[in-house]
């Protein structure tokens, strides 16, 4: 399969998860195990540019296709893609455990809709559990890099973030 852009190939065990082929032969540890029964979310890649539990498919299921992971996102070392600088401006994150799902959720949900409503991504955040935010930051932050244009597909160069950056002047509410 293609992972963030590199070939990447073995022979594993029929039942190993795609979380597990990522996490443990890829060595990208970004995306999390939270729940291994497809409820939190916090596993969350691209396959094929679609938002995916990666602990609810088998590595075998992704054999010639393109995974996302968040790794991948960025542009380049040291960059963030305008959805991490939302959540990093808008405080939408404190132990970062659901983090890696969510924003591979709210990539996912922009390049389907680049302009949601509120509404549309609590909704289609209803999948991602988190434990700590209250997810009000989160969804303001996702609100956000819409308005930057964060729907850019992973590894373009980061558009200037200018509601990214309000986010980090503004009151932030607790969660
Ligand atoms: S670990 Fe995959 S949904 Fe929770
Ligand atoms: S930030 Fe801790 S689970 Fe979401």
């Amino acid at each position: 399969m293609t992972v963030n852009g590199g070939q990447i190939g073995a022979e594993v065990p029929d039942r190993t998860l795609l979380v597990d082929f990522l996490r443990d032969v890829a060595g990208l540890t970004a995306t999390n195990v939270g729940c291994d029964t497809s409820s939190c979310g916090a596993c969350t890649v691209l396959v094929d540019g679609q938002s995916v539990k990666s602990c609810t498919q088998l590595a075998a299921q992704a054999d010639g296709r393109e995974v996302v992971t968040v790794e991948g996102l960025a542009s380049g070392p040291g960059e963030m893609h305008p959805m991490q600088r939302a959540f990093h401006a808008g405080h939408a994150l404190q132990c970062g455990f659901c983090t890696p799902g969510m924003v591979m959720a709210a990539v996912s949900l922009l390049a389907e809709n680049p302009s949601p409503t509120e509404a549309e991504v609590r909704t289609a955040l209803e999948g991602n559990l988190c434990r700590c935010t209250g997810y009000h930051n989160i969804v303001r932050a996702v609100l956000a890099a819409a308005r930057d244009g964060a729907a850019a597909a992973p590894g373009e160069a980061a558009a200037p973030g200018e509601a990214a950056a309000d986010l980090a002047t503004s009151e932030r509410r607790p969660g």
